[in-house]
C-alpha cells in the first residue's frame, strides 16, 4: 500500500472537513481554508484509491514553536500506518525548519502514538460546553484588529500567533477592551469561544460575555485548567467540561503565561 505523502491542497477542503467531521470534530471548511492560508506548505495528505485517507498540519509559530493538529485517519482506513506516516513527515518538517518546539493537544486515541514519537506530556486542556444567554445582558465593547494583541499574545502564548491571529480578525474582529482580547468563530457542531487573552478575571468575564450572549444556541470552550480563574468562569457561565485533552511537548520545554489565557485558539491551533 503506497504511504506517500503529498500537500493538502485548497480543493482538499470538503474531504479534509468531511474526515473531521466524521471524527466528529467542529472544524468549519473556513477552518480548513485559514489553515491552509497560514499554513500552505505545512499541510499534508495521505491519498488512497483517490479518497482522502489521512490528514495532519503543521503550523508554524516562527522558530520557536511549531503546532500539530488536524491528525486524522478516515475511519475505513485505520490502523494501516497513515497518521504515522504523516506524523513522521511532519516532524521531518518542522525539524527541516530548525523549529525548538514542538506541540500538540492529544486525544486519548492520538496519545499512545505521540509517545511512541518522543512527545512528554505538558498538562491537560480541557474542552468545555454551554449554551448562550441572555442578550440583553450583555453591553457592547469596541470590536477591533489592533496590532497591539500581537504583543499581549506573545507574551501569554509564548511563541509569535500574528499570522494566526491576523487570519481569525480577517474572519471576524476580536472584541478587545484595553489590552485584553477574545476572538470566536462558527463551528460545525457549536460556536468556538477563543482565543482570548486577559491579565484579570472580570475583563475576561465582560469579554466573553460578548459572546456568550450571541446568537449561536451552543458554545465550545477551550482552556487551561490550570489557569483556575478560567475554569471558574466557565463554571459561572454556566459551561460544563466535555472532554479532556493532554497538551505534549517535543524539544525545547517552551511555556508563556498560562495564568493570562483565558481560552486557547483550538486543538489544532494552541
Ligand atoms: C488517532 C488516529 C489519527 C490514528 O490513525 P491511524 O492511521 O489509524 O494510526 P496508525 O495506523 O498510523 O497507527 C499509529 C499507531 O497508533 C496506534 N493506534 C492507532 N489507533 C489507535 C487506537 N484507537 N488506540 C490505541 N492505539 C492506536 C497503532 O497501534 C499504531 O502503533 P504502532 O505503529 O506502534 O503499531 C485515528 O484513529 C483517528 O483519526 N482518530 C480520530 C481522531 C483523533 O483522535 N485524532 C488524534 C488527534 S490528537
Amino acid at each position: 500500500m503506497s504511504l506517500a505523502v503529498r500537500i493538502l491542497l485548497p480543493s482538499d477542503v470538503p474531504a479534509a472537513t468531511e474526515l473531521s467531521t466524521l471524527a466528529g470534530w467542529n472544524q468549519t471548511e473556513g477552518d480548513w481554508r485559514m489553515l491552509l492560508d497560514i499554513s500552505p506548505e505545512g499541510c499534508f495528505a495521505i491519498e488512497h484509491e483517490g479518497r482522502l485517507a489521512a490528514t495532519t498540519v503543521v503550523t508554524c509559530y516562527g522558530q520557536e514553536l511549531a503546532w500539530l493538529g488536524m491528525v486524522l485517519a478516515h475511519p475505513d482506513y485505520r490502523r494501516r500506518g497513515f497518521a504515522r506516516r504523516l506524523l513522521e513527515h511532519a516532524l521531518e518538517f518542522a525539524d527541516g525548519r530548525n523549529v525548538r518546539s514542538l506541540k500538540l493537544d492529544a486525544t486519548d486515541q492520538g496519545q499512545p502514538l505521540y509517545q511512541s514519537l518522543g512527545f512528554r506530556v505538558e498538562q491537560e486542556v480541557q474542552r468545555w460546553s454551554g449554551t448562550g444567554r441572555d442578550p440583553a445582558r450583555v453591553r457592547q465593547l469596541e470590536c477591533s484588529a489592533v496590532p497591539e494583541i500581537f504583543v499581549v499574545d506573545r507574551e501569554a502564548f509564548g511563541a509569535d500567533r500574528s499570522r494566526l491571529l491576523g487570519a481569525l480578525a480577517g474572519r471576524k474582529p476580536p472584541a478587545v477592551l484595553r489590552q485584553n482580547y477574545l476572538f470566536w468563530r462558527p463551528g460545525v457542531r457549536a460556536g468556538y469561544i477563543g482565543p482570548c487573552v486577559s491579565d484579570d478575571v472580570e475583563s475576561a468575564r465582560t469579554l466573553i460575555a460578548q459572546c456568550a450572549g450571541g446568537d449561536e444556541a451552543r458554545w465550545f470552550w477551550d482552556l487551561l485548567p490550570a489557569n483556575e480563574h478560567a475554569a471558574g468562569l466557565a463554571a459561572d457561565f454556566g459551561f460544563r467540561v466535555e472532554r479532556r485533552l493532554m497538551r505534549m511537548t517535543r524539544g525545547a520545554e517552551l511555556r508563556g503565561n498560562d495564568a493570562t489565557i483565558y481560552a486557547i485558539a483550538g486543538f489544532e491551533l494552541g
